[in-house]
């Protein structure tokens, strides 16, 4: 099979936001509890963070973690998890039937922050809670001195203010399963007042407006230009969740998801634009691609556990072949939007549907997905360029997702995915591709207009024999590998990609 890609050194989309490669830590099975925070085992440093997934987070380079949540936070009171632990109330988490300790809260997260060299994004409870408590926490993280809340966060033993750049005007509130679900109007009203309050405390924060949980929620469409019209010259992004899903075992539509995700930008980014207008206004608003990854290994896996107990393994997919293939397909997609996704987060970082594994009281893993992630983080940055892509397509049927429980039929999906980024300060190019054509290999011409490649830095592939094979504790062998055999031809790339493989072009100029 052949496919042609041609760019132009001057045909630039915009500039990648190195804030793309986000994460996300909630308040939710083991991500906190047995994932970041396990005092007593062999590699926790003095506050009981886990060495171990400090240095794999260190090495997915991670600028944002957001953070409580996800469906948790709509049921917090930070107020809980500050101060002496031993005087931090138990409670309900409703949203995932278990029990929260509260021996993790904002200074501890900021502590773990520090170590694994990432910053927060801070999500505040728009559920049961309103504009009072999130201005508050804003106090008490960001405000210097003299203030109620600001002493108390120096009493607790932060003496400077977290200067928490990005927050989060609550989760998923599109969602009937949400703490305190709104309609658009109830929750453009409250969006817009916390962002007031919050905006007035700390001008300097940027602030996340949530847009819908999914594309095929009945409320997408008019639940963001409804939100958009309350709080559109206070917000700076509109966040989108997206997670794909291979219940029915169809890997070629399973594949094809990326496809899906990218409509569902552009749709977000026509709704923005169009309040934009409305409002007579040159500000554009971003897309934060807050919650993205495959989800669905694990459905089902809560009943295995107690409900209403603390640190319940729930949502622990097991990572395989085909789903790296898909991470790649997600983060293509979200370099070729560049110029309107500004903010994006896998979801999540550690045990709970993440590229991190850990046993508690044994060892960590990265996931077969914890490499596309690696990979793209490390090389793609810079600039996306525009791409003229010529490739055989297939139709296929998408397949059903966790909160989209019906099939979709999908035309003309290229075979060939991929994304060519330019990094000027290193003077290397790099190509993002993925085969999805799961019998045959593909040969692959890339015309690099305007440039004078040098060599081939390297070519790293990731496929296997078995699409279902995974890594596991003391197992990591699901991983890219060197490729040999490609060549260049004045500005022309000769390459070959192996049938169903993820890979990366590096290229000296
Ligand atoms: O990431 C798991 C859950 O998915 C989050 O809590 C919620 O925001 C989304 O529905």
């Amino acid at each position: 099979m052949q496919a042609k890609i041609i760019v132009n050194k001057d045909f630039v989309i915009d500039e990648i936001s190195p804030e793309v490669y986000g994460g996300f830590i909630e308040h939710i099975g083991r991500a906190v509890y047995g994932g970041i925070y396990e005092p007593g085992h062999p590699t926790a440093d003095a506050e009981g963070f886990r060495q171990d997934v400090i240095d794999m987070v260190k090495e997915l380079n991670m600028p944002y973690t957001r953070y409580p949540g996800g469906n948790f936070v709509s049921g917090f009171n930070w107020e809980d998890a500050i101060g002496p632990k031993e005087k931090r109330p138990a409670r309900l988490d409703l949203a995932w039937k278990s029990l929260e300790p509260n021996h993790v809260g904002t200074d501890e997260f900021m502590k773990w922050c520090a170590a694994a060299n990432t910053a927060p994004m801070m999500a505040v409870n728009l559920g049961t809670r309103g504009p009072a408590e999130a201005q508050a926490l804003v106090e008490y993280c960001n405000f210097p001195k003299g203030t109620y809340w600001s002493d108390l966060r120096r009493q607790n033993g932060a003496e400077n203010p977290y200067g928490i750049k990005i927050w989060c005007l609550g989760n998923e509130m599109d969602g009937p399963w949400q703490t305190g679900h709104k309609t658009a109007e109830e929750y453009g009203r409250v969006a817009r007042e916390a962002a007031k309050m919050m905006k007035w405390t700390d001008p300097g924060i940027k602030l996340v407006a949530c847009g819908s949980s999914f594309d095929g929620m009945p409320t997408f469409g008019q639940w963001e230009a409804t939100v958009l019209e309350h709080t559109y010259d206070l917000v700076d992004y509109l966040s989108i969740h997206r997670y794909f899903g291979n219940g029915e075992n169809h890997t070629p539509g399973f594949l094809a998801a990326a496809e899906r995700l990218d409509s569902f930008i552009k749709k977000t980014t026509a709704i923005c634009d169009f309040v934009g207008a409305k409002l007579k206004t040159d500000k554009k608003v971003m897309i934060s691609l807050d919650e993205w990854n495959v989800w669905y290994h694990s459905n089902g896996q809560e009943k295995n556990s107690e409900e209403w107990t603390a640190a319940r393994p729930i949502l622990e997919d097991i990572y395989n072949m085909e789903d790296a293939l898909l991470i790649g397909t997600i983060l293509i997609t979200i370099l070729n939007n560049c110029d309107r996704v500004k903010l994006a987060c896998i979801a999540q970082t550690v045990n709970v549907i993440a590229p991190i594994m850990t046993r508690t009281g044994g060892g960590a893993w990265r996931q077969t997905i914890f490499f596309p992630f690696l990979y793209t983080s490390k090389y793609g940055r810079g600039v996306t360029l525009r791409q003229v892509v010529s490739s055989p397509t297939y139709d296929t049927t998408l397949q059903k997702e966790v909160y989209h429980h019906k099939t979709d039929d999908l035309k003309n999906v290229p075979y060939l995915c991929s994304t060519v980024v330019y990094n000027r300060e290193a003077g290397e190019v790099s190509i993002f591709a993925v085969n999805r054509n799961l019998d045959e290999k593909m040969e692959l011409d890339v015309n690099l207009q305007g440039f004078v490649p040098k060599e081939i830095i390297e070519h790293l592939t990731m496929h296997h024999a078995d699409l279902k094979a995974v890594n596991s504790e003391g197992d990591e062998s699901i991983r890219p590998a060197a490729a040999s055999g490609d060549r260049l031809e004045g500005s022309l790339l000769k390459a070959t990609l192996p049938a169903a493989s993820w890979n990366l072009l590096r290229i000296k100029l």
